[in-house]
């Protein structure tokens, strides 16, 4: 586990999930928002997508476009697979919401000094082990598991733009 290295050009950041249809597309749109307000869109390169390739080519799940409009976030998304060749190039950060797609990521070839988990960008949740730093599925759920969601990604996309040495404006 490392943080981000102090780049003179731009730190790439790949959120990612099954489906890229909930949980990883909220976290782009939230960390592109904060890196937005925080004038510092030039320093990242951000993209999100799924271990799977159920829904490529799609938007976002409805009820994640409910949610990011309802904080103001532009909920324009397109769904796509991993691509283990160009992106365990292109992003400096590889970021799953939880054990089984950072294991996914891994078995693809991902480099491990790459591969940190969401929830361990949290300040709030430093030293707590793998099993509590998880961003849960909401796609079976209701509707509060997507609040939910918002509130662990919004924590942790502030913890990670401080970890790449920018204060976020809230
Ligand atoms: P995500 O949620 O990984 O956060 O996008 C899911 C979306 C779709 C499915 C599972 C999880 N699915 O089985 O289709």
């Amino acid at each position: 586990m490392s943080g981000p290295a102090p780049h003179e050009s731009r730190t790439g950041v790949l959120f990612v999930c099954l489906g890229n249809i909930c949980r990883s597309p909220l976290a782009r749109m939230i960390f592109s928002d904060l890196v937005a307000k925080a004038g510092a869109a030039a320093r990242f390169d951000i993209d999100s997508c799924g271990t799977a390739g159920y829904h490529a080519g799609g938007a976002a799940d409805p009820r994640t476009e409910m949610i990011a409009a309802k904080y103001g976030l532009p909920t324009a998304h397109t769904s796509r697979q991993v691509r283990p060749a160009a992106d365990f190039v292109r992003f400096d950060l590889v970021i799953p919401m939880d054990l089984e797609n950072q294991r996914r990521l891994l078995e693809l070839g991902a480099p491990g000094n790459r591969v940190r988990l969401m929830r361990s960008y949290d300040p709030a949740l430093r030293g707590k082990g793998d099993h509590e730093l998880i961003v849960p599925d909401p796609y079976y759920g209701g509707n509060d598991g997507f609040e939910q969601m918002y509130r662990m990604l919004h924590s942790a996309c502030t913890g990670l733009l401080r970890e790449c040495g920018v204060e976020p404006r809230l």
